[in-house]
């Protein structure tokens, strides 16, 4: 069970890394916007402080760029780099090729299991499924999660379930109930794993009792 954060927030990142819970960060494009920094400055933060699985998202429109940027960016930033690329003809294809050269690869977007069996055939050692979106759309977001896992397993496919796009912390522990490998969640929802009334009650309750006692 590994937890990714879904950020391109270095200080909430570092914040929350140091805890020694968190095993890998992805970004897209809209998070390294909502960052106001340049993507190659927030992965090479994220690099220094140490984060070992880093998903960097390749949005070029041909196969040779996207081929290009993926090298450009496992040359500048080594071990940690995941590439990300959408579930398209094109992104499998780099996918595809990115995996005969040992390089991890995210493939992202993820809305159906024929999909998920797609990218897991051009090698990819991740894939997201958008929870949150299918979610959105009404349809079952954690059940696609339990579709592809349950799929992987029967034909023991190494690719493993990066869900994603999750909207509370309910989800994760179901996302890991159906299967998931990895769940990534934006740390508005990491802080929330943490928490749960009865723990605060609890705990007033022995602070309360503890300063009678121990003296
Ligand atoms: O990792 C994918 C995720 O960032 C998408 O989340 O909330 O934009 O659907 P969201």
């Amino acid at each position: 069970m590994q937890i990714f954060l879904d950020t391109a927030d270095c200080q909430e990142i570092q914040k929350h890394y140091s805890t020694g819970l968190i095993d890998g960060v992805t970004t897209n494009p809209s998070l390294i916007l909502k960052s106001h920094r340049k993507p190659d400055d927030v992965y090479a933060e994220l690099k220094a402080m140490g984060i070992p699985d880093i998903s960097m998202e390749v949005v070029e429109h041909t196969v040779i760029d996207m081929l290009r940027e993926a090298h450009r960016l496992v040359e500048l930033f080594g071990e940690c780099t995941t590439i990300k690329v959408p579930c398209t003809p094109d992104g499998l294809m780099v996918c595809n090729q990115l995996a005969k050269e040992n390089i991890r690869v995210n493939v992202t977007l993820i809305f159906s299991q024929a999909q998920a069996i797609l990218a897991a055939k051009a090698g990819a050692a991740y894939v997201s499924p958008f929870v949150g979106r299918v979610d959105d759309n009404s349809f079952g977001g954690l059940c696609l999660v339990k579709d592809i896992a349950k799929v992987f397993r029967e034909h023991m496919v190494r690719t493993q379930v990066l869900a994603a796009s999750l909207r509370g912390v309910r989800d994760v522990g179901r996302a890991f109930e159906y299967g998931a490998d990895i769940v990534t969640m934006p740390t508005g929802v990491f802080e929330k794993m943490y928490k749960h009334i009865l723990t605060d009650k609890g705990l007033e309750l022995f602070s309360r009792d503890w300063e009678q006692v121990k003296h």
